[in-house]
């Protein structure tokens, strides 16, 4: 067996994230303690998670150098957040994204804490300066935004609260490396954090373009799917710009008043409601019909096609 890196994660809350997190830190060859208030919840979870990492490796996807028996062997299970964390170097949070109950639960990790580990959200939405406000280890506290299937979207966010010491964002930054993800340092906290922004700023325009009857919603779909997506899988819009002129500079000469004459014309803030709802829902529903199992296969679907397009960016490395 290839030798486990030294060190325990310990992961809050053992629901999809934090049984993402899980895989994702025994990949790393980290010994991983997975909490839970029900002791059920938490031998589902680790019964789940090592019949995942067997369904991968069959696959060729699982991640890391180790085998799934091997990883599965540095996974443990416990209700008692106290004896867990206990000589760990990282714990990363992952309950239902409600404030009281984080602060809640980061209270109670402040007060059993070392003054080394690195106490880490896993909030898609909630601001460090929310969660953390008050705690006596708040230099040690940061967001980690992981994105959904983390397992294979390796981006993760990384917030830290105004008083988040440097060195535990540098330190966070090196162990999401470690485990094969890709970390961004959000330089100071704003809501929605970078990636929600973006998303939801494509969001804004897709409804008000179907809204204002200009494309269908299935068509809409099409623009990013066999449009932007497909280039934005690899390189992003800023370097799209420099890629579609002679560089930056040339792109902003060119296209910089084209750009801002069309944002001008952009709407205000949609109200997701009403008629639009219908026609959208209506458009998604004959494709996916929304109930479980239809839902849960489409899901099924789209992380096999997230698998295949990470092997295809580990093979097709930058020039
Ligand atoms: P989930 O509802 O699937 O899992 C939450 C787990 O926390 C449950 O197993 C629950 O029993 C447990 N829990 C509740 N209170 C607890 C406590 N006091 N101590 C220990 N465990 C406790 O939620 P999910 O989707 O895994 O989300 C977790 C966090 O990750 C949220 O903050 C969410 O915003 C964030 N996130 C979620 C994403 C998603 O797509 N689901 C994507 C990125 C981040």
């Amino acid at each position: 067996m290839a030798s486990p890196a030294t060190g325990v994660v310990v992961i809050v809350g053992s629901g999809l994230i934090g049984r993402s997190w899980a895989m994702l830190f025994a990949s790393g060859g980290f010994r991983v303690r997975l909490c839970d208030v029900e002791q059920q919840q938490v031998t589902d979870a680790l019964e789940n998670i090592r019949k995942e990492m067997a369904v991968l490796e069959l696959r060729g996807s699982l991640r890391g150098r180790l085998s799934a028996k091997e990883q599965g062997s540095l996974l443990s299970g416990c209700v008692d957040v106290r004896g867990a964390v206990e000589g760990a170097v990282h714990i990363q949070e992952c309950v239902p994204e409600d404030l009281e109950l984080k602060r809640k639960v980061f209270a109670q990790l402040d007060q059993i804490i070392n003054d080394q580990v690195v106490l880490s959200s896993s909030s898609s939405c909630l601001l460090p300066s929310q969660l953390f406000a008050g705690l006596v280890h708040v230099a040690q506290c940061i967001v980690a935004h992981p994105v959904n299937p983390p397992y294979f979207v390796p981006l993760v966010e990384l917030v830290p609260h105004p008083d988040t010491a440097p060195e535990t964002v540098d330190r966070t930054h090196a162990l999401m490396q470690k485990i094969g993800q890709s970390p961004v340092r959000v330089l100071k906290e704003i809501d929605g954090f970078a990636l929600n922004r973006l998303q939801y700023a494509i969001i804004s325009e897709a409804w008000r373009l179907v809204e204002e009857g200009v494309v269908s919603p299935s068509d809409l779909d099409l623009i990013m799917s066999d449009g932007l997506g497909m280039r934005y899988a690899f390189i992003g819009p800023l370097e799209t710009m420099h890629l579609n002129a002679e560089g930056m500079v040339s792109y902003c000469d060119r296209y910089g008043e084209g750009v801002k004459r069309v944002l001008k014309t952009f709407g205000p803030v949609p109200e997701f409601s009403g008629a639009t709802v219908e026609k959208v829902n209506q458009a998604m529903c004959l494709k996916v019909p929304a109930d479980p199992e239809h839902l849960a296969a489409r899901r099924q679907w789209r992380d096999e096609c997230l698998q295949r397009l990470a092997q295809l960016k580990r093979q097709m490395q930058p020039q």
